[in-house]
């Protein structure tokens, strides 16, 4: 890296419940819709479930341990709305709460800042039979979940997160149906999207007022730099459909200015708003957590869903494995939108990696040097936004441990550590071992952030 990162910068690594727990029938938990999509056939690549994963629910200690071989200075997970409420409403699974419990005292214990989200797409399946989050009552059962949490752990957790992404449980998971609930319906969309975002806002009341710890809170989104493919009018006009439709459906509410109007007609659906639910949305967040993945070169496409246009290869890209197009200047322009046009006073990187198909050499060990290269390129990607002003305060890489990757099964690995599934062996790729020492060169010559 050419461009040192600020004193206190912070350094971490991201999972989230049902990518990597395992033990989805274990003390109490019930099943959440990820578990119902699942066992659709054709859902998800080769069949895989999250049903044993890295079996984190058990092997906890040993990923702690691996957190500090990688020198991390806070861990982003996910609680289980199914392990703590498993009926999504109503009573509560002392067992299911008590993981979270023992992971943060033992997270604090190895002097690793925990940074707690509630909600990573795992909706237990009992809410999802009542309607799920076009209903609007799960907004208000998130906020009592969020309460039973908070409760809980807000003594000793101080960042919290609300939702992971609701772009994808709204739009993948309602509109395009590639993600769980599976649903394709552009108003059952439009009416979850809004309820995911009034379960932030009420999330973000529920867990200042019971969390003892003076809360620290955001929602996590996961903007793209979205450009017209060609110069065509269509083209440019489908570009800012997807604009609206990715970045400020998301961006615009949360941060106080209320829907854009241009989507709602592009929808041809109004969200369910009744009258508080925009202040509550756009109530002030402590920082603004950025997920980034790629850019998007965009089409028009009118005969797809909203915002009826798609996005195209870009020509001659370095891809990953998923597909998604090599370009870390992409996480320098995401990061300086939020501080130069919403003006974010604090910035964390929520998740940020990429998947490449790994080989283990004969003596076991990983060598990535692509993941490694993605890695120090988009830690200089946040270095160029701190230097033109963005102010961000924290990396999380995606992910500490290869894990259940959605629709894409086990095959598109992320980690840091490489899994074994069959064996649930652990071991340290090259770009761990990477992050490792830039931690602590880091934290040698600026002085680290401690939890
Ligand atoms: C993000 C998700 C995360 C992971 C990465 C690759 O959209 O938040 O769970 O799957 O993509």
């Amino acid at each position: 890296m050419n461009t040192p990162l600020p004193e206190g910068f912070l350094w971490g690594a991201a999972t989230a419940a049902y990518q990597i727990e395992g033990a989805v029938d274990v003390d109490g938990r019930l099943p959440s819709i990820w578990d119902d999509f699942c066992r659709v056939p054709g859902a998800i690549d080769g069949g895989d479930t999250g049903d044993v994963v890295c079996d984190h629910y058990r092997r906890w200690p040993e990923d702690i341990a691996l957190m500090r071989e990688l020198n991390l200075e806070a861990y982003r997970f996910s609680v289980a709305w199914p392990r703590v409420i498993p009926t999504g409403r109503g009573a509560v699974n002392a067992k299911g709460l008590d993981f979270y419990d023992r992971l943060v005292d033992a997270l604090l214990e190895a002097g690793i800042r925990p940074f707690a989200t509630l909600y990573h797409w795992d909706l237990p399946s009992v809410l999802q039979d009542k309607g799920g989050w076009p209903e609007r009552d799960t907004a208000y059962a998130f906020a009592e979940y969020a309460e039973v949490v908070a409760r809980r752990l807000g003594d000793r957790v101080q960042d919290w997160t609300t939702l992971n992404e609701p772009l994808c449980s709204a739009w993948i998971g309602h509109l395009e149906g590639r993600f769980a609930p599976g649903e394709r319906d552009i108003t059952r969309a439009v009416h979850a999207s809004h309820h995911l975002l009034l379960a932030h806002g009420l999330g973000m009341q529920a867990v200042r007022a019971n969390a003892e710890k003076p809360a620290r809170l955001g929602i996590v989104l996961n903007p793209s730099g979205i450009a017209p493919a060609t110069d065509r009018p269509e083209d440019v006009a489908a570009a800012k459909r997807m604009d609206g439709h990715v970045n400020r459906w998301w961006m615009d509410p949360t941060n106080g200015r209320g829907y854009p109007a241009d989507m709602v007609e592009v929808y041809g659906v109004e969200p369910p708003v009744h009258g508080g639910d925009l202040e509550l949305i756009g109530a002030p967040v402590d920082y603004h957590g950025v997920n980034f993945y790629f850019r998007q070169f965009i089409v028009d496409d009118p005969e797809g869903p909203a915002p009826y246009a798609r996005q195209v290869p870009v020509e001659g890209a370095k891809t990953t494995s998923m597909g998604w197009e090599v370009y870390a200047q992409g996480l320098t322009d995401v990061i300086l939108r939020f501080s130069q046009e919403y003006g974010a006073r604090s910035i964390y990187v929520t998740e940020s990696g990429s998947a490449w198909n790994d080989t283990v050499a004969p003596d076991g060990s990983v060598h990535d040097p692509e993941r490694t290269a993605y890695l120090e390129d988009h830690l200089e990607a946040v270095a160029r936004a701190i230097a033109e002003g963005a102010p961000v305060d924290g990396y999380f890489a995606w992910s500490l441990l290869d894990n259940f990757e959605w629709a894409n099964g086990l095959d598109k690995r992320f980690g840091l550590v490489r899994v074994d599934f069959e064996t649930q062996q652990r071991t340290v790729k090259t770009s761990g071992r990477r992050y490792a020492e830039l931690i602590a060169q880091h934290r040698a010559t600026r002085g680290g952030s401690s939890a």
